[in-house]
């Protein structure tokens, strides 16, 4: 193959790849936000984890906080995509903002499985990373009984107060891999726990990285745009980094650094379910500057999964929302 540059041949895009159904009906939520009700609309948290999205929004009149009590009284305010706890529902509640929740529904719909099966006295195990706001957003449904797990280890050290009816959540954008192994370890020491009846990873997470299983072998190194906090990205740098092969995630195209493309002849690239496809082009704009030649697509599942939004954003133009 001809090789230009310090890059190789060609540049192999997995499908699919960037953003997902909730990153778009999260992000659609603070722009309808922004033109119905004008600038300032606060948003609890960043709306999704990352940071040229954030930035974007931030130009357009969103500003973005972590306590309630930086939102002035008679704000809009927006909640995450990640979702929250009822304690934060509450006080948004009580300090009587105009509310609009941009938690993705496939988390709600894990927030409702939980007080459900708590009022038929269920306890839970979560798994998930100690400190994402997703994991704060789900155990804060309950204010007792929900126990976070985050590896096997864990699992073994875990003291629930009862295991007769004990229920297992998780994390919407954990690695599929690694779940499957923690959920084993639940269920050899908790033989009666109840699982999610589908895994309550999601479509977006599961398809990315299944993408990312099917791209690595047939390439010398893997690049995954997202930015740093954004979990599922995260785990699409260790899918490919477990197969062997050399993986990077960068936030943008100037973090990508020429060295690493010596001698390689087919780069692979990837974006988190949070990261948007414009950043992924100036990906490939710098990787055509260090000498790549050709772009394909990989095969892969197309998603037509689409949200409706929330009540009360409808704007001039829509059809029925
Ligand atoms: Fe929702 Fe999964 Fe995206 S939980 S926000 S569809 S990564």
């Amino acid at each position: 193959p001809h090789e230009v540059g310090s890059v190789g041949a060609e540049i192999l895009l997995a499908e699919p790849r960037g953003f997902c159904a909730g990153v778009d009906r999260a992000i659609e939520i603070v722009e309808r936000a922004l033109a119905k009700f004008g600038r300032p609309i606060y948003v609890r948290h960043e709306i999704v984890h990352n940071t040229y999205v954030v930035n974007d929004l931030k130009e357009k009149g969103a500003i973005f906080i972590e306590e309630l009590d930086e939102v002035p009284p008679g704000a809009t305010l927006v909640f995450s995509a990640h979702g929250v706890s009822q304690a934060v529902q509450k006080e948004a509640e009580r300090r009587g903002f105009r509310i609009f929740d941009a938690t993705c529904p496939l988390v709600t719909k894990v927030h409702v499985e939980v007080a459900k099966l708590f009022k038929e006295g269920y306890e839970f195990l979560m798994i998930g990373h100690k400190g994402h706001p997703e994991v704060e957003g789900t155990m804060g449904q309950l204010s007792e009984g929900i126990h976070l797990v985050e590896d096997i280890d864990d699992v073994a050290k875990v003291q629930p107060k009862q295991t007769e009816l004990l229920a297992v959540v998780t994390q919407t954008t954990l690695s599929v891999d690694d779940t499957a192994g923690i959920l084993a370890a639940v269920k050899a020491r908790f033989p009666k726990v109840r699982e999610p009846k589908q895994q309550d990873i999601c479509y977006a997470t599961q398809n990315r990285q299944d993408a990312v299983k099917l791209l690595s072998p047939q390439v010398d190194i893997v690049i995954v745009v997202g930015s740093p906090t954004s979990s599922n990205s995260n785990r699409l740098r260790e899918v490919a980094h477990r197969l062997g092969t050399e993986a990077y995630m960068v936030d943008n195209a100037s973090e990508l650094k020429a060295e690493w493309f010596d001698g390689k002849q087919r780069v692979g690239l990837t974006a988190g379910a949070s990261a948007p496809d414009i950043l992924v082009q100036q990906v490939i704009d710098r990787l055509r500057e260090l000498g790549a030649i050709s772009v394909r697509k990989l095969d892969g599942i197309t998603e037509t999964i689409k949200f409706p939004l929330p009540k009360g954003l409808k704007i001039d133009g829509d059809g029925p929302l």
